[in-house]
């Protein structure tokens, strides 16, 4: 990245024409919204974050060099790391910069944007990376009470000298950043890391159990759509089992949203906060799972409380598929971007960022790919540190050249992409006139079975009416004229494979053919022309291996 954007202008003077030099910044890295789609700009332009986080201790001078290579290899265009408060404000308002300035030099060193998790009062629900002045003051700044009276390993949301040291501290932080990178590094920040409690649902101090038998404010009746029995019901009243998951998320969100806004005031970024998730398909009762963050049950708590948060985005460490595709559908929401900041990074799982592309994501970021804990090798496997690197570098060498088209067709509505899922061979994406038939496991050119491991992934954009960007690893792709949907129904899939039984054709069906299948290779952000597929190469749809391949497709009908 350079310093500024120089556009040399052309200028009459009296002596004839001078060169002046216009220089101008990087535009603040933002969010935007149109039509219910998302897209963070990125010097003015839709951008995708093709993510990888650091472990949790990874962020010093000494352990850097561990995680560099690992982001070469995986060709991430951003590095998602921690900032710790205990490192920050060692001595209470005494800011120390040096390591925000060294892991922004080294990442423009290695021209890969930042994405900054502020490990400040939550981490993990714990409040572990609270400056030492703060621990050993655990009066001032106190921790949540259970049920029992006894303090457990997690800060109280009602901790007012907490909330102020946070805000005092996060504000510094990004002032900082603001003064520190007019290169825009930095394009996003997490405020806090997984908020909320384990062990107990909610503080019940007498502060708070005070709270927690007064009225339900006005903003979480709002949000939570809910109008109480009597004027003045209390939590209990009004949400009850589900109320002390609700009061502790209220409680929560309050704190961060405070200290959200604090940060923003001083540099307008994007923020987010990352959530330990509960089962999504068959949600415990509170109590089992981690209380008062932004689970997917308390969303419109979180967003009422905390309107400087951009995004409530999943920690995603599931590998059931199911329950792995109910999390993005239930973080894609209108009033919420989908961004997956944490996720596995295994062989299985990585295809799911092309599930998240299909619900329009901004981004992607497995946890833990750097080189300070070389994960356990599966039995067989030699290559110890690629085996956990290689999934996402495989997704990432794909997606990285194109990933700004991919970004833009996203935000203008005209992308689908898809995962395999156990047991569905074939999935069908629509696209006005035409259908996006993907199948799995056809061998190259028998009937689609689903691939053996279902690692298979396809994304489609179109490009006009009848020409699609195509992409993907371990499918076919083909495209048919969209029928009716008594046609759709009726299984009469014609894809133009010479496998298509006849009796399958509808006489009045259109058939498709190829006007052209072109194979080229994206260039500096642009489709560059390398040669036209015909013959073995599209008689029988259009296959991808396991080795990166992007095609244009013209499609016609007969
Ligand atoms: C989720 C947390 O957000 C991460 O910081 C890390 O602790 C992982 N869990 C587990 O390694």
């Amino acid at each position: 990245m350079k310093n500024f954007i120089i556009a040399a202008v052309l200028a009459a003077s009296s002596s004839g024409l001078a060169l002046q030099a216009q220089v101008k910044e990087h535009p603040v890295p933002r969010l935007v919204e149109n039509d219910g789609r998302y897209a963070l700009l990125v010097d003015g332009a839709p951008f995708l974050v093709l993510g990888a986080q650091s472990n949790n201790s990874s962020d010093w001078p000494a352990t850097l060099p561990k995680v560099w290579p690992a982001i070469e290899y995986l060709h991430a265009n951003t590095l998602e790391t921690p900032i710790y408060w205990e490192q920050f404000e060692p001595q209470q308002g005494q800011f120390d910069y040096s390591e925000v300035d060294t892991v922004l030099a080294q990442a423009r060193e290695h021209h890969v944007h930042l994405v900054l998790l502020w490990f400040g009062t939550w981490k993990n629900g714990s409040q572990h990376y609270m400056p030492e002045w703060m621990k050993l003051d655990p009066q001032r700044y106190f921790h949540v009470m259970n049920k029992e009276g006894e303090f457990v390993d997690s800060p109280s949301p009602f901790a007012a000298a907490s909330l102020e040291a946070d805000k005092r501290a996060f504000a510094a932080f990004m002032q900082h950043l603001k003064e520190a990178d007019s290169e825009r590094t930095v394009l996003m920040v997490q405020v806090e890391n997984e908020t909320g409690t384990w062990g107990t649902v909610r503080d019940y101090s007498p502060e708070a159990n005070k709270l927690f038998d007064g009225p339900v404010p006005a903003e979480v009746l709002k949000a939570m759509d809910k109008t109480p029995a009597a004027p003045g019901a209390n939590w209990e009243a009004v949400f009850g089992p589900e109320a002390e998951v609700y009061f502790h998320a209220w409680a929560v969100s309050r704190y961060v949203g405070q200290v959200a806004a604090a940060g923003k005031a001083a540099y307008p970024l994007p923020l987010y906060v990352n959530a330990a998730l509960r089962d999504p398909l068959t949600p415990g009762a509170p109590g089992t799972y981690e209380s008062g963050g932004p689970t997917d049950n308390v969303i419109p708590i979180w967003k009422a409380e905390a309107p400087a948060i951009d995004i409530l985005a999943p920690d995603i460490y599931i590998s059931n598929t199911e329950a792995y595709l109910k999390v993005l559908d239930l973080y894609h929401r209108p009033d919420n971007a989908l961004f997956i900041p944490e996720t596995s990074g295994a062989v299985h799982e990585a295809r799911f960022l092309f599930s998240a592309f299909g619900l329009q994501a901004i981004g992607y970021s497995p946890f833990g790919l750097d080189y300070t804990r070389t994960r356990p090798v599966r039995p067989g496997e030699s290559d110890a540190q690629n085996v956990f690197l290689e999934p996402t570098a495989q997704n990432y060498r794909l997606i990285g050249p194109m990933m700004r088209d991919v970004a833009r067709l996203s935000f203008e509505g005209k992308l689908q992409a898809t995962a395999e899922v156990e047991g569905e061979p074939t999935q069908i994406l629509h696209f006005g006139n035409w259908d996006a038939v993907v199948s799995y496991g056809t061998g190259g050119r028998g009937p689609a079975k689903g691939n053996h491991d279902p690692i298979g992934r396809a994304l489609v954009a179109q490009l006009k009416n009848n020409q699609f960007l195509v992409t993907g690893y371990d499918c076919r792709v083909d495209f048919r004229p969209a029928g009716t949907e008594q046609q759709r129904k009726s299984g009469n899939i014609v894809v133009g494979t010479r496998q298509t039984p006849s009796a399958l054709i509808d006489a009045k069906w259109q058939h498709r053919q190829f006007l052209h299948v072109e194979e080229g290779a994206y260039e500096n952000g642009a489709f560059k022309f390398l040669c036209i597929l015909n013959g073995d190469q599209t008689d029988w749809g259009l296959n991808f291996s396991l080795e990166p391949e992007v095609l244009r497709v013209s499609v016609a009908t007969y």
